[in-house]
């Protein structure tokens, strides 16, 4: 008897978190290189594994090799209280937006040189639009 009940509710648990799944924001518009281009978050979520090692992105978590890039969108240039940023950064570092995290996101090495963030860079413009899109929902900045 016990055990049925458990089942019954493991299985309304399994419904609910399907729905809630399923109303969840899948896609955003994105406006790079002067279009819209349709960002799939849930690509994006997997692209962030290239990225993950180095940064987490939930707002006031700590910095790893890279700063937290909570609310990234919204703050300031170097926002990321406590963090020390290369000097080529504090010399070259936008406030984040579509059009130049694309550009970063490209190749950082171009976009800064002398960057300390050892990454090559994505070719993919879809996959850059994708991670944007990710990067803006799972930072809390807003916009998807
Ligand atoms: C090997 C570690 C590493 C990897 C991998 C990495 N980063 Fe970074 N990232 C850094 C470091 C270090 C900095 C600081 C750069 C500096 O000060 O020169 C940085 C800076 C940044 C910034 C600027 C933050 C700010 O506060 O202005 C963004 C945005 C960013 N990274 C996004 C990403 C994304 C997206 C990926 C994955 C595609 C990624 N990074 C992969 C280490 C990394």
């Amino acid at each position: 008897m016990v055990i049925k009940k458990l089942l019954v509710c493991a299985t309304i648990g399994i419904a609910l978190t399907g729905v809630a799944a399923k109303g969840a924001a899948t896609t955003c518009s994105i406006k790079v290189n002067g279009g819209a281009y349709v960002a799939d978050i849930t690509n994006g979520k997997r692209s962030y594994l290239k990225c993950a090692a180095c940064h987490t992105l939930p707002r006031g978590e700590k910095h790893r090799v890279g700063p937290n890039l909570g609310n990234m969108f919204n703050r300031p240039a170097l926002g990321a209280t406590g963090y020390k940023y290369s000097n080529s950064f504090r010399t070259k570092a936008p406030k984040w937006n579509d059009e130049n995290l694309d550009d970063f996101l490209a190749k950082p090495s171009r976009f800064t040189p002398g960057t300390k963030m050892v990454f090559s860079g994505l070719s993919s413009q879809q996959e850059r639009v994708n991670l944007i899109g990710y990067l803006k929902s799972a930072t809390g900045s807003g916009g998807c």
